[in-house]
C-alpha cells in the first residue's frame, strides 16, 4: 500500500515523539511491504517563529492533500503571552476545523503491567477499557462572540451547537458502541445548560436507530467522579468538546500516565489526524525522557482508521503491551521492579519487537 503522511511535530515533546512514530512506521512499511512517504510541516509555536502564524496556509494545503496526518503537540511558555489569534493552540484548533475533524476518539485502556502505576486502587483500575468520543470542532472552543469587553473588565465566551453538529457526533458514538460492548453513556450538564438539553434530546431520539445499544445519561460532575471510582461501568462516553477535553485527561489516570493516551480526530470519509492526548510537556521537553507510547499508539489508530491496516495496527499495540510486560517504562510511569528508559530506547524496543513478531508470524504462515 502507498500512502502519503503529513507530519506536524509542533512544539516541545511533540517533535520528540513524532520521531518515534516515524521509526515505527518505517518498520511497519518494511515488514509489510508498504510505501509510506512523509512530509513535515510547521504548526503551533514553531510556525509562529518561522511564519508569523500558528497555522501557515501551506500546512493546511499539505494536510488537505495527505492520506493521513500525525501531530505531536503544540504550545509552550515561550508563546503563552501572545494575543489569542497567535497562540500555538489556535493552530491546532484551526487545522481540526479546516479539515472538519468533528469526531475525536480517545481510547483509554488499562494495561495489566501498569495497574500499580495508577494512584488509584488496583481493584478500581483493573479491566478499565473505555472510549471517549469527544465533539471536536464546536462548543466553547469555537463560539462567537468570544471576546473581552468594557476595556477588558468583562468577557464573553459562547457555547453554541446546532442539531446537525450534535447529531453527527452522537451517530458516530452509537456506531462506535456497536463495534464495542454496546453501551453508550452520554455526558452533559442538562440540569443547567440549554446546549446540553438539546444534546440529551438528540441522544434520546437517536436511540431508536440503534436498538442494540444501551444508553445512559450522566451529568458531567457525576461522570468525573464515576470515571475514577467505577471506570468499569463505562464502554463508550460521548460528550461535547470541553467536557471531553477535561474528562480525557482525568481518564488518563486509569492508565498511569497522560503519556499513554492516543487519539484519532476523524471526519466521515476516514481522513484523519492522529495525535496523543497530551500536550507539549514543557517541563520535560528536550530531555529525551518523554513517553512516546501515546504517539505510537496514535499511529496504530491511523493504520486502522485511515488505511484499514488492522494487522499492522494490532502488531504495534501488541508490541507496546509486550514492552510494558517486560517491565520497561519511561519516567512518567512507576512500575515496581521495572526498568526506567528514555524515549529513543523505548522506541527502539518497540521497533525491534515489530520486526521480530512479524518475522515470527511469517514463519508460522509458511
Ligand atoms: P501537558 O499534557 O503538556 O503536560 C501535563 C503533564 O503531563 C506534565 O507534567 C508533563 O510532563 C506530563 N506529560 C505529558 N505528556 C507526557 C509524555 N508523553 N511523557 C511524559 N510525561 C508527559 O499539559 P500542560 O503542561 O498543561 O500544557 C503544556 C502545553 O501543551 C500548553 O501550551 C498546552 O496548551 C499545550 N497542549 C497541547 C496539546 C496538543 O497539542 N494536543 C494538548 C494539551 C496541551
Ligand atoms: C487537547 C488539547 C487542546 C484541546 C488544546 C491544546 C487546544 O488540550 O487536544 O486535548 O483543548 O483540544
Ligand atoms: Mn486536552
Amino acid at each position: 500500500m502507498k500512502k502519503h503522511i503529513v507530519l506536524l511535530p509542533g512544539d516541545g515533546i511533540g517533535a520528540e515523539v513524532i520521531q518515534s512514530a516515524k521509526q515505527v512506521l518505517w518498520a511497519i512499511a518494511e515488514e509489510f511491504n508498504h510505501e509510506f512517504t512523509f512530509e513535515s510541516r510547521d504548526i503551533g509555536g514553531t510556525a509562529v517563529d518561522t511564519h508569523g502564524t500558528p497555522l501557515p496556509d501551506e500546512t493546511v494545503a499539505a494536510c488537505q492533500q495527505a492520506d493521513a496526518i500525525l501531530l505531536g503537540a503544540v504550545g509552550g511558555p515561550k508563546w503563552d503571552s501572545l494575543p489569542s489569534h497567535l497562540r500555538p493552540e489556535k493552530g491546532l484548533l484551526g487545522i481540526r476545523k479546516a479539515l472538519n475533524l468533528f469526531a475525536n476518539l480517545r481510547p483509554v485502556k488499562g494495561y495489566p503491567k501498569l495497574l500499580h502505576a495508577s494512584p488509584l486502587k488496583e481493584e478500581v483500575v483493573k479491566g478499565s477499557d473505555l472510549l471517549i468520543v469527544r465533539e471536536l470542532i464546536g462548543g466553547l472552543y469555537f463560539g462567537t462572540p468570544s471576546e473581552r469587553r468594557d476595556k477588558g473588565q468583562s468577557v464573553v465566551d459562547t457555547l453554541a451547537y446546532s442539531r446537525q453538529e450534535i447529531t453527527q457526533i452522537v451517530d458516530k458514538a452509537f456506531k462506535s458502541a456497536q463495534l464495542r460492548r454496546h453501551h453508550l453513556t452520554s455526558v452533559d450538564k442538562a440540569n443547567v445548560l440549554e446546549s446540553s438539553k438539546l444534546w440529551r434530546e438528540i441522544v434520546e431520539e437517536k436511540k431508536a436507530d440503534y436498538p442494540d445499544v444501551k444508553v445512559d445519561h450522566l451529568l458531567v460532575d457525576a461522570a468525573a467522579m464515576k470515571l475514577i471510582t467505577n471506570p468499569g461501568q463505562f464502554d463508550v462516553i460521548v460528550t461535547e468538546n470541553m467536557f471531553g477535553d477535561i474528562l480525557s485527561d482525568e481518564a488518563s489516570v486509569l492508565t498511569g500516565s497522560l503519556g499513554m493516551l492516543p487519539s484519532a480526530s476523524l471526519r466521515e470519509d476516514g481522513v484523519g489526524l492522529y495525535e496523543p492526548v497530551h500536550g507539549s510537556a514543557p517541563d520535560i521537553a528536550g530531555q529525551g525522557i518523554a513517553n512516546p507510547l501515546a504517539m505510537i499508539l496514535s499511529t496504530a489508530l491511523m493504520l486502522r482508521h485511515s488505511f484499514q491496516l488492522e494487522d499492522e495496527a494490532h502488531l504495534i499495540e501488541t508490541a507496546v503491551q509486550a514492552v510494558l510486560d517486560d517491565g520497561y517504562h519511561t519516567a512518567d510511569l512507576q512500575i515496581p521492579d521495572g526498568q526506567k528508559i528514555g524515549t529513543s530506547h523505548m522506541t527502539a524496543l518497540i521497533v525491534e519487537l515489530i520486526k521480530s513478531q512479524s518475522a515470527t508470524k511469517s514463519i508460522l504462515n509458511c
